[in-house]
């Protein structure tokens, strides 16, 4: 009896054994092939020409000796490990001010300084999978409903505003606008914002958050991300939400990237208190529907619900 028991398991550890070897096998195969090793690599290169061995001998031995590695960042607050400086390698590097991309300096070193790279990551900001160390994976690639793919240009400031509700002190100029352009259309007329203002669409007070699975992307040209979902959302509301009362005036691509902007940074996270930025004292947020007429707006969505 027992030693029958022990003859299976036996077998079984031969057989976990052997499938364990398979696995470091192909892993170790596919290792060979990982993209940002031959940027790693080319880093190395382009470093040891720009570096002096006779001025620095220790450093210069050093980068000879560097072995491509998997280069991350964890950031146990909210969960991520981003591993964009796998191939972004001379984020930080003086040196690498005019490489090419992957290689390139930060284009705002400033930010860097007040947002440490080792504190923050990369996708807090820009979004993407931080994980992947693949260029498709990492979200260079639109990727359908994750979170927050990658950011474009002219939506980064949302990202922004997810911790810094003070824009002027941030000088978030897109975020300012979009605000702007929210009172301007009356927005505040059918949605929400912390309490203030009306309820025919959705509260937009977590717009930020909101699941980007909850969206529905039929009508959608392009990417089924949030990000483009507001975009199109905005150039044509009926186009995307064919029963929706929103109508909205043409707007040039700023206009749109800056009130989508607004939006996409309007969450509820709290964030820990060491990534909270401190509020001005005395600072107020911006009450948005103060000079919104609401009777004169009720009535008008209404009307609008019937006739567009
Ligand atoms: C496998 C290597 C690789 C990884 C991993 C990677 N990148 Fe890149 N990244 C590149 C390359 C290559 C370019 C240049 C693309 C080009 O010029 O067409 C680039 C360009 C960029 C740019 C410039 C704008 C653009 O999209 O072309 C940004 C911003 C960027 N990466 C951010 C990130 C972030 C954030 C992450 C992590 C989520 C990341 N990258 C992960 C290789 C990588
Ligand atoms: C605090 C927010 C923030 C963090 C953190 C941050 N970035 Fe950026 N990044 C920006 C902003 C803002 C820009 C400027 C976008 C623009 O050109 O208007 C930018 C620009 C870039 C660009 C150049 C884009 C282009 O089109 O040329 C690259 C590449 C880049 N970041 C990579 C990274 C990587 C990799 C990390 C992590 C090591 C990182 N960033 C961390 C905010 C951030
Ligand atoms: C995860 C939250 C977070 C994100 C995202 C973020 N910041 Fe910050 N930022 C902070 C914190 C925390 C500080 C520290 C300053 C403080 O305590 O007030 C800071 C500091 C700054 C400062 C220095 C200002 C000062 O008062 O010291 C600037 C400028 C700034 N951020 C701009 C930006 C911009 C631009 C973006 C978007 C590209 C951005 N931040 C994204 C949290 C964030
Ligand atoms: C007449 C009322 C009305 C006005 C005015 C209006 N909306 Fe909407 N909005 C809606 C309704 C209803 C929906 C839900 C149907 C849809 O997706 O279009 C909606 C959806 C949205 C959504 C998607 C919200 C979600 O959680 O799915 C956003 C973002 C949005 N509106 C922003 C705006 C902005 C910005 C303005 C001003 C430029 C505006 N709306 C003006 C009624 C309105």
């Amino acid at each position: 009896m027992e030693k029958a028991v022990l003859r299976k398991l036996t077998v079984l550890c031969i057989i976990c054994g052997l499938a364990g070897i398979a696995l470091v096998g192909t892993m170790v195969i596919r290792d060979d092939n990982r993209e940002w090793k031959p940027y790693q690599a080319d880093y190395k290169e382009q470093l040891l020409k720009k570096i002096s061995r006779d001025r620095n001998p220790a450093f210069y031995e050093r980068v000879a000796g560097m072995q491509p590695e998997v280069r991350q960042v964890v950031i146990d607050e909210w969960g991520a490990v981003d591993r964009c400086v796998s191939c972004h390698v001379g984020i930080e590097d003086p040196l690498f001010a005019d490489a090419r991309q992957p290689f390139t300096k930060h284009p705002n070193p400033e930010l860097l300084k007040n947002h440490p790279v080792e504190k923050y990551g990369c996708t807090i900001c820009h979004g993407g999978q931080g994980l992947s160390t693949t260029f498709a994976g990492a979200a260079h690639k639109s990727i359908a409903h994750w979170p927050v793919p990658m950011v474009s240009k002219g939506l980064m400031q949302s990202r922004c505003g997810v911790c810094h509700k003070d824009f002027e002190a941030i000088g978030a100029d897109r975020l300012i606008k979009g605000r702007e352009i929210f009172k301007e259309m009356h927005c505040a007329g059918c949605h929400q914002i912390e309490r203030q203002g009306g309820a025919v669409g959705p509260d937009l007070s977590a717009f930020a958050d909101k699941d980007p699975g909850s969206f529905t992307y039929a009508n959608l040209e392009g990417g089924h991300s949030k990000q483009n979902w507001v975009i199109e959302h905005f150039k044509n509301p009926k186009k995307v939400s064919p029963s929706s009362p929103m109508h909205l005036p043409a707007m040039s691509d700023y206009q749109i990237e800056c009130l989508a902007s607004y939006v996409l940074s309007l969450s509820q996270r709290d964030f820990p208190r060491q990534y909270t930025p401190k509020l001005r004292a005395g600072f107020v947020p911006p009450r948005v529907d103060v000079t919104v007429p609401e009777l004169e707006l009720s009535s008008d969505a209404e009307n609008n619900q019937g006739s567009e």
